[in-house]
This record gives structure tokens, C-alpha cells and sequence, in this order.
């Protein structure tokens, strides 16, 4: 399972709105065929472990996702493992989309074994975002990617934040823009740092992410990259109501889109009706506060560097206390280093599991 988790996050930047899935066959402990979903609209991770195979009848099928049972873009994987003869099939979570769900079902009717859950954590982690946009269907899954130093500043006193991290975090940050539909800032962020929030590393994303400013009364300036830009990348700035008319004379002739929302939970239900079922929030420290605080974030990327500032931009300003006797504790799903920084990353709780 492992190695089929491997595998699956190959098709990292191309699935979406697929999953991420991989899939090994193994005779007598062997690996004997194996593959990954490489791309929207390509063949499922099983049929391709079935094809690389030169037979896979009486082998063992271990994939990260219940194998599908319907007809999409491609036929069903359970017809296929079948008719290929394979004796045993194990899978780690089960698939929560209606449609193509009851897989397992279908091969144990057909004689198949069926071990179900082997990893199901790491697989659960792995493919949040698909599994959280089929059970909450009202807003996207919500990560945030913060760059801070040990005592918890985004920046120096002087609002300085290039660069806290090093160049390997600064690389790793682009590959995982790849795997989301849209990166989302903070109205004071946008204008203090102007960033341009594309995926510039070695993955190219299959459809670009979308550039979200969250605002609420603010506009943000014309002479912005992020404006001057939007021709080509889907650029949407959420303000409240009141502010909607007088933004849209100062934005007049860009090509940002205005939307009006009040509060962030009616920000995050506008961008899943605009088609984004996962965002990767960057910051900054005002905007993740606020998110923390309406308990909206289900993901935490945190790269901490080595260094210590003394005063600047708190990673998360105006949060709620909250005693040790209430407080729930978030699950490490990775911990790991970037160069010389490090990776921590925390879920609140997977969502399917709520
Ligand atoms: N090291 C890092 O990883 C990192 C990442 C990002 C940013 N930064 C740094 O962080 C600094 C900016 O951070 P910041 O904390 O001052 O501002 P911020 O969080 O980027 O932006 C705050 C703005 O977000 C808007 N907003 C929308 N909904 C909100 C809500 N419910 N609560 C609060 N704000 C909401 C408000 O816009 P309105 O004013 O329109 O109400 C508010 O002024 C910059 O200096 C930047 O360099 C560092």
C-alpha cells in the first residue's frame, strides 16, 4: 500500500477533480504490475497496473481507493480486475462519491476477496480534498500554507517577509500550488507583497489555480501584478456588499472579478460555487486568525525556519484562548525537512471522519 500511496501522488497537478490513486499487483509478495492515474479523462491507476501486467490472473490488487464501479469518463475498474481474473483486491478507504461507490460490493459478489482499510489514514490524508469535496459539498477543503520563524512571526518588524524560508520550501511551495484549484491571500497581503501565486516549479498544473484576495472593504490597486495579470490567470477578489460598487469603479477595465460576501464561511460557499473545491491559503496572519477562529481551516502546511525575530506579523492575530481542558488537538500527517527548514503539517480532522 505503500507503494501504491507512492505512486498515486505521481498525478499530483493533473487528477483534480479526480483522486489521486495508485495501484500494485503482487503474486506471491512480487510486484508484478503497477500504475497511477495520471491525468483527468486518462485510465484509471488499475487499469493500468492490469495492462502493465503480462498476467494478472490469481494476482492481489492493493489500490488506495475502492476501486469504481461505474462508467465515467473510462469503464469501470471493477469490471476490469474481473475480467482480469484477479484473486484478492485490497483498498484503503472507500470511495464517498455516489456514483462510483460500491465497489467492493460488486467483488465479493463476484468470488474477489476484499480487505478493506490497510493504511486508511495516509490514504484519507492523501486524497483530503477529493474526499471532503464529495461529503461537504458547501465550500472547498481549506489549507493553509504559512512560512514562519521559530517564535511565530510571518514577518520581521519592518513587514519584511522575503525571505523567511529557504529555497527548497520556496521550490516545494510550487509544486504544492500544482495540486490546488485556487491560492487565496489576504487583502493586506496582496497589497504589501504583490505576489503573483502561480505554480512556477517542475509540475506544470493541468488547469492553472485560481487567484483568490479575500477583502472585505478594501480594494486593492490597479498597478498590482496580481491585476495587471488577471487577463491570463483567473484572478476574483471577495469584499462585502457595501464595498462592491466602489471597488468595481476603482477595478474598472481589469480583468479581476468582484464578488460580494459577508464573512469568510459565505466567502468559502461563493468560491465552491464558482467551482474551486480546494484552496490553498498563503497568508497572511489577520486572514488566518479569522479562519482558525470560525473554525474553517482543515489543513495546516507549516514551514518553520531556524531563526528567531523578536517582533513582526503573527502567524495567526486574534485568536480566540481557548483552554488545555477544551482544546482539541489537530493529527500530524507529515512531518519532514525542506532544505534547511521545517514541515509540519497538520489536519484538523479529516472530514471524512467527522
Ligand atoms: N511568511 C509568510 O508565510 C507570509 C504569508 C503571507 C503574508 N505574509 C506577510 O503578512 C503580512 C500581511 O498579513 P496581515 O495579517 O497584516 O494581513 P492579511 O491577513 O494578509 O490580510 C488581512 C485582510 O484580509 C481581509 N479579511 C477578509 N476577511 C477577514 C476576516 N474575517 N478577518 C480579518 N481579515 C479579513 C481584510 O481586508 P479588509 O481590509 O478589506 O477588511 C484584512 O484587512 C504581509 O506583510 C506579508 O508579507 C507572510
Amino acid at each position: 500500500m505503500q507503494r501504491a500511496l507512492r505512486l498515486a501522488k505521481l498525478g499530483w497537478g493533473q487528477v483534480a477533480p479526480n483522486p489521486l490513486v495508485g495501484a500494485v499487483l503482487l503474486r506471491g509478495g512480487s510486484i508484478v504490475g503497477e500504475g497511477y492515474h495520471a491525468a483527468f479523462g486518462e485510465p484509471h491507476a488499475e487499469i493500468v497496473a492490469l495492462e502493465s501486467c503480462s498476467d494478472p490472473r490469481e494476482t492481489t490488487c492493493v489500490v488506495n481507493l475502492e476501486p469504481c464501479s461505474h462508467v465515467g469518463k473510462t469503464g469501470p475498474c471493477v469490471d476490469a480486475l474481473i475480467a482480469a481474473g484477479v484473486s484478492r483486491v485490497v483498498f484503503a478507504v472507500h470511495d464517498p462519491d455516489p456514483e462510483a461507490s460500491g465497489g467492493g460490493q460488486r467483488l465479493r459478489r463476484a468470488g474477489i476477496e476484499v480487505e478493506i482499510g490497510v493504511c486508511r489514514d495516509e490514504a484519507v490524508a492523501l486524497n483530503a480534498p477529493f474526499l471532503c469535496s464529495k461529503v461537504r459539498p458547501d465550500r472547498p477543503f481549506v489549507a493553509l500554507k504559512i512560512a514562519t520563524s521559530l517564535d511565530g512571526f510571518l514577518t520581521d518588524s519592518r513587514k519584511q517577509s522575503r525571505w523567511i524560508s529557504g529555497p527548497e520550501a520556496r521550490e516545494w511551495v510550487h509544486w504544492l500550488r500544482a495540486g490546488f484549484d485556487a491560492i487565496a491571500v489576504g487583502r493586506r497581503t496582496a497589497l504589501l507583497d504583490d505576489p503573483q501565486l502561480t505554480a512556477r516549479g517542475d509540475i506544470e498544473p493541468r488547469v492553472p489555480p485560481k487567484r483568490v484576495v479575500l477583502g472585505r472593504k478594501g480594494p486593492i490597486e490597479r498597478d498590482l501584478q496580481l491585476v495587471r495579470s488577471a487577463r491570463d490567470i483567473p484572478t476574483l477578489l471577495v469584499v462585502d456588499p457595501e464595498a462592491v460598487t466602489q471597488v468595481s469603479r476603482q477595478l474598472e477595465g481589469t480583468n479581476v472579478t468582484i464578488h460580494e460576501a459577508v464573512g469568510l464561511e459565505a466567502s468559502l460557499r461563493l468560491l465552491r460555487q464558482q467551482g474551486i473545491e480546494s484552496v490553498l491559503v498563503e497568508g497572511g496572519g489577520l486572514l488566518a486568525g479569522a479562519l482558525l477562529d470560525e473554525d474553517l481551516l482543515d489543513r495546516v502546511y507549516w514551514i518553520q525556519a531556524p531563526l528567531w525575530l523578536g517582533a513582526g506579523t503573527p502567524a495567526f492575530a486574534q485568536q480566540k484562548a481557548t483552554s488545555l481542558s477544551d482544546v482539541s488537538r489537530w493529527t500530524v500527517v507529515e512531518q519532514g525537512s525542506l532544505g534547511g527548514d521545517t514541515l509540519l503539517v497538520v489536519d484538523r480532522r479529516p472530514c471524512l471522519l467527522e
